[in-house]
């Protein structure tokens, strides 16, 4: 039986606005994207019967259609029932090094990586657009995991630009293990508190990589392209923005005091990814980023709180060749 396994990384949200309501009820976005080092592992095998089986080392990944690498077999095989009745079931087996409901989309890019890994197997020879065609239908974020880099996203978050690449910078990421965010609960109290305050759906610009839009209090976007294209990590650091932590921190006093030292940590900037509760800290370079994670987890004695350093990738799920596949295997 022919198995893949594929890399696929985990992403922060150096910038993510809500700029209004959808018809489709979700949210307009504004975002810039960045994928990091920090991966899980997703090794995909054609089993012969019509089944589908998830397998993961970690007690808090479900194993059934609620997971969406699971679901991501379920629409090819709808999307290619030829294939499925020709190659049969699928089991996907996930090695999880990214830590979950975090805020870091670490089940959409578990389905990017089974997306890929079943154009492999089942030999289709899909394109990039007909990747991210199917990726949208699984998640906002999905499209962006198979993408990977530095990228502008708006619409849901599917449509993407991409932006140089920012290979050079580290982050220090905080989670407190036994805490999780809902999205849809954190979009749904966003738009209860602050939907009057949404821009009207005229205003709201597909692009944000030229023009700032034109509510200069509260979208500086723009600059953040422009610090992104100069590599400028203070102005990166400066800029990070997040919408949703006017929600998340009011009601996770443990996320205000992670941000909150993270803040006083002398890192280039500071912010929740995402939903949350993951908080983030931009740094220089990894000796930077191995201080300030030291100094936090010194300031705050907590033992249920989670430190990762990872550096920024231009790689969105990448296919790995045997001989790596058997060394990161080893490595665990
Ligand atoms: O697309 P995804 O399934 O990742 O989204 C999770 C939830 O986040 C959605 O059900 C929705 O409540 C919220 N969401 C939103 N607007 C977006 C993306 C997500 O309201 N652009």
């Amino acid at each position: 039986m022919r198995s893949y396994s594929l890399i696929a990384p985990a992403k922060i949200n150096l910038y993510l606005e809500i700029l209004g309501d959808r018809a489709d009820g979700y949210h307009e976005l504004a975002m810039i994207l960045q994928s990091i080092e920090l991966a899980d592992q997703v090794n995909i095998r054609a089993i012969g019967t019509q089944t589908i089986q998830v397998h993961c080392d970690h007690p808090q990944v479900p194993r059934d259609e609620t997971n969406l690498a699971y679901r991501a077999v379920e629409l090819m095989s709808q999307e290619f029932p030829d294939c499925w009745a020709q190659f049969g079931g699928v089991e996907v087996t996930i090695q999880k090094n990214i830590p979950v409901a975090a805020g870091l989309a670490g089940g959409s890019t578990n389905a990017a990586a089974v997306l890929v890994g079943l154009d492999m197997l089942w030999q289709l020879g899909l394109t990039q657009p007909e990747l991210q065609e199917l990726a949208a239908k699984l998640g906002s974020d999905v499209p962006f995991c198979l993408a990977g880099g530095t990228a502008i996203a708006t619409g849901r978050g599917e449509e993407l630009d991409p932006l140089p690449s920012l290979d050079s910078f580290y982050v220090v990421l905080a989670k407190h293990q036994n805490l999780a965010v809902s999205t849809a609960w954190a979009y749904q109290t966003y738009r209860s508190e602050f939907g009057n305050s949404y821009r009207r759906s005229d205003l709201a610009s597909k692009s944000i990589a030229t023009e700032p839009l034109n509510t200069p209090t509260r979208v500086h976007s723009g600059s953040m392209v422009q610090g992104i294209i100069n590599k400028n990590g203070s102005k990166i650091g400066q800029l990070l923005y997040n919408d949703l932590e006017k929600v998340v921190l009011p009601n996770y006093p443990q996320v205000l005091q992670l941000r909150q030292a993270f803040e006083n940590s002398g890192a280039l900037g500071t912010m929740m990814s995402g939903s949350g509760p993951t908080v983030f800290a931009l740094c220089q370079s990894q000796e930077q980023a191995q201080e300030i994670l030291q100094q936090v987890q010194s300031a705050i004695r907590c033992p249920d709180l989670g430190f990762w350093v990872s550096k920024f990738t231009s790689h969105g799920i990448q296919i790995i060749s045997p001989q790596k596949s058997l060394f990161i295997g080893n490595r665990e």
